[in-house]
């Protein structure tokens, strides 16, 4: 059943396994299980903006795959306001309408042959948004939303810059008036005024609409600008989530602190990366997955590893010697932040 009381995303120790070759193996047909997600707790309320930060290979897209029901989990439970993704998604085109995508992408996930118009006017006429009367005119309105001007509708993708491709991509997510906007890497590769002023279009949209916001970032500059809650990803699990402003002036894991010092700010020498190189899912150490490069390691550290726990004021956190503030920030200081 569906329920506007519920959350809109809610993940329950899910767990995403892709069969992959054995390593080694050039021919082989053995597989073995990769854990792209490993007990991922996650909890979305409406009107709520979500930042999904991580290193490459944290499992980020694959979350986010999950959440628009694209994949299945191999465990655990994935739900939309209370129902499983797959089959809110199965269910018809309300979850298609209500949980709009913008793709990293943006440029490849539009079709070159039509125009910017065309494009626009297809979500209207698939989850009959308004008459057909009404298309030109709705056309026009998202344009203006996104800060493109009205000819834009004659030209087509290839006509327009990065930015601009972008801009449409995110009014076309839009056009079917969705509840919920889910970016991957929306605004990344982009120079950084650009990247500014879909920021701040961003952030104005969420703000008018209401907009729950689920946004891929690497950049935690982005995530605290745009998002108020904060779910740091290591390795196929969620290490540390609270709102943003507070996890990045005192985060409680070790890995959070080291992503945070390693952010460039002016004026302040480079940090130094962390030591080791983040393992293959396949190759995780014993306990802790982030024990191989954890600079408060332990020696229980090696024989689990840890949940999601509270740790504050909304704030969770899965390590088992976690920063306390304002511990946290003196750590924080010793990865030169
Ligand atoms: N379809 C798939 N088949 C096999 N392995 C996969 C598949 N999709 C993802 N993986 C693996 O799952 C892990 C998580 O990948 P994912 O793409 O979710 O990471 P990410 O955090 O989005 O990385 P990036 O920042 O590089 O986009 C990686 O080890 C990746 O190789
Ligand atoms: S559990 Fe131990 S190894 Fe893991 S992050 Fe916490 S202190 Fe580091
Ligand atoms: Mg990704």
């Amino acid at each position: 059943m569906q329920n506007a009381e519920r959350p809109v995303f809610e993940l329950v120790d899910v767990e995403k396994v892709f069969q992959v070759r054995k390593p080694g193996q050039r021919f082989g047909r053995q597989t073995v299980g990769l854990h792209a997600l490993d007990g991922v707790r996650l909890s979305v309320g409406q009107g709520a903006s979500l930042a999904l930060v991580g290193e490459s290979g944290s499992g980020k897209s694959t979350l986010l795959r999950v959440l628009l029901g694209l994949d299945a989990p191999t465990n655990g439970q994935a739900l939309y306001r209370g129902r499983a993704i797959r089959e809110a998604r199965a269910g018809g085109s309300d979850f298609a309408r209500d949980v709009a995508m913008v793709y990293q992408d943006a440029r490849g996930s539009l079709n070159p042959r039509m125009t910017i118009g065309a494009l626009l006017a297809e979500p209207l006429r698939r989850f009959a948004v308004v008459p057909e009367a009404q298309i030109g005119a709705r056309v026009e309105q998202l344009l203006t939303r996104v800060g493109l001007p009205a000819d834009a509708a004659a030209r087509y993708p290839a006509a327009l810059s990065g930015g601009q491709v972008r801009r449409v991509a995110i009014a076309r997510a839009l056009a079917s008036e969705p509840s919920v906007l889910v970016a991957d890497e929306a605004v990344s590769g982009l120079d950084v005024s650009t990247q500014a002023q879909l920021l701040s279009l961003l952030r104005r949209l969420q703000q008018e609409m209401g907009l729950t916001l689920v946004f891929i970032t690497h950049d935690l500059g982005v995530a605290s600008y745009l998002c108020e809650n904060i779910a740091i990803m290591y390795l196929g699990r969620i290490v540390e989530t609270g709102p943003t402003d507070a996890v990045l002036a005192a985060p409680a894991h070790p890995y959070t602190a080291a992503l945070r010092a390693a952010a460039p700010s002016f004026f302040q020498p480079i940090a130094e990366p962390l030591p080791g190189e983040i393992p293959s899912p396949l190759d995780l150490p014993a306990g802790c997955r982030f024990s191989g490069r954890c600079p408060r390691v332990q020696g229980d550290c090696h024989a689990s590893d840890p949940y999601l726990a509270r740790a504050g004021e909304g704030r969770s956190v899965a390590c088992l010697h976690p920063l306390a503030s304002p511990q946290a920030s003196a750590l924080a200081g010793t990865f030169q932040d």
